[in-house]
């Protein structure tokens, strides 16, 4: 490859999206996020009110999807079967179906072969649980991106300024925590850092401080 894969990985609101999203702009690459593809895939099981603990039913589904991502200056555009999904992906109920949808093996495998069609010939950053292990683990730079539930949880929160009185900060880190508990725990491609990934704890710096990291890291590897 004549141009990186840049490998960023870590749990729910790490600031994975905003790291990609910055680097891929200093750097001139492509940001993909392919949170979004699990999410999109479990959207239209949603809609098609299909049951997400069946593996088999899930990659039947896959297999008549069509996912694509397009990359914007703020991360991705999002369209399921040609329609603009970017904004409904977001939205409570897809987030908790993505995360069950993604343990199933067959779905990791379908997403993941897409994944490096889109990434391969480089100069892309690529953002989600698994890219420094799986799908890339011969990305020139990997970055393992973490941060406390709380401080997760409590920039999301800030983040999404939402007006549904029913989403509170204490509601959000749980939620944030039950992602990842499931995330960690599953059988295949649990979240870890790759052996080689840089970890990076944003917990008690800036975002202006973790992105002047990221972009350091990423320059010693070019
Ligand atoms: O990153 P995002 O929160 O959009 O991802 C939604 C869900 O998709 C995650 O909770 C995770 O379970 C799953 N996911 C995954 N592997 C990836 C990206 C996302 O399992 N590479």
């Amino acid at each position: 490859r004549e141009r990186p894969v840049v490998a960023i990985d870590g749990p729910a609101g790490a600031g994975k999206s905003t790291m990609a999203a910055h680097l891929a702009r200093r750097f001139g690459f492509l940001n993909l996020e392919t949170g979004a593809m699990y999410r999109a895939l479990a959207l239209k099981a949603i809609d098609n009110d299909l049951d997400f603990a069946d593996a088999d039913e899930m990659l039947q589904l896959a297999t008549r999807t069509t996912i694509k991502l397009e990359p914007q200056l703020e991360g991705n555009r999002v369209l399921l079967d040609g329609v603009d999904v970017s904004r409904r992906v977001r939205d409570g109920d897809v987030t908790a179906a993505a995360s069950k949808i993604s343990v199933h093996p067959p779905i990791r495998v379908w997403m993941v072969d897409q994944q490096r069609a889109l990434g391969n010939s480089g100069g892309v950053v690529m953002e989600g649980r698994d890219i420094g292990t799986v799908v890339f683990p011969d990305a020139e730079v990997k970055i393992f991106l973490d941060a406390a539930p709380e401080v997760r949880g409590n920039r999301r929160y800030k983040q999404t300024g939402s007006d549904d009185a029913k989403v509170t900060e204490e509601s959000l880190v749980k939620e944030l925590k039950e992602r990842d508990e499931r995330d960690r725990n599953r059988a295949d491609s649990p979240l870890k850092p790759a052996d080689d990934a840089v970890i990076l704890d944003s917990t008690g710096l800036t975002l202006e401080q973790v992105l002047e990291k990221a972009e350091t890291i990423v320059r010693e590897h070019l």
